[in-house]
């Protein structure tokens, strides 16, 4: 399983740093919802799902957490703690976040707009998922 992680170039000078965001440059994708987690309680676990056709980008604007991305076959974890770095997490991959830092924000850019029907939520059916 491929980890894809992008780069994003950080505009820095004297004041600080920015990074940009913009669809079709340096986000693969159409970007139609942005949304993050934040305040996440010590030793929450959440996640628990694949998705069917959605494609996404995590970043960590602030704080850390760690992603684990399960392809029915082999388990990778990594871990997330810098607001110049994209984490692709592309569809028919299982995947929990853990970890959290207290002050961890968590945001995630999708391809397209919320639909429960998207998600497998359940482990036994993702591992049956695509598979005749
Ligand atoms: P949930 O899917 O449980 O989060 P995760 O699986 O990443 O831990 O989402 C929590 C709630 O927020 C759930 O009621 C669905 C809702 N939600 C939206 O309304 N829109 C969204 O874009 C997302 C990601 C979740």
């Amino acid at each position: 399983m491929k980890i894809e992680l992008i780069s994003l170039q950080q505009h820095g000078d004297e004041r600080g740093l920015l990074v940009a965001l913009e669809e079709g440059r340096n986000i693969p994708f159409n970007i139609k919802r942005v949304y993050y987690m934040y305040d996440t309680l010590q030793g929450i676990r959440r996640g628990f799902h694949a998705h069917k056709k959605t494609r996404q980008l995590a970043i960590v604007m602030k704080g850390f957490c760690t992603f684990l991305f399960d392809d029915g076959n082999e388990k990778k974890s990594i871990l997330l703690d810098n607001p110049a770095q994209g984490l692709m997490i592309e569809p028919g991959i299982w995947h929990e976040m853990y970890d959290f830092s207290n002050d961890c924000i968590l945001m995630v850019l999708a391809d397209d707009l919320y639909d429960e029907s998207d998600y497998i939520r359940n482990y036994q059916e993702f591992l049956g998922w695509g598979k005749i």
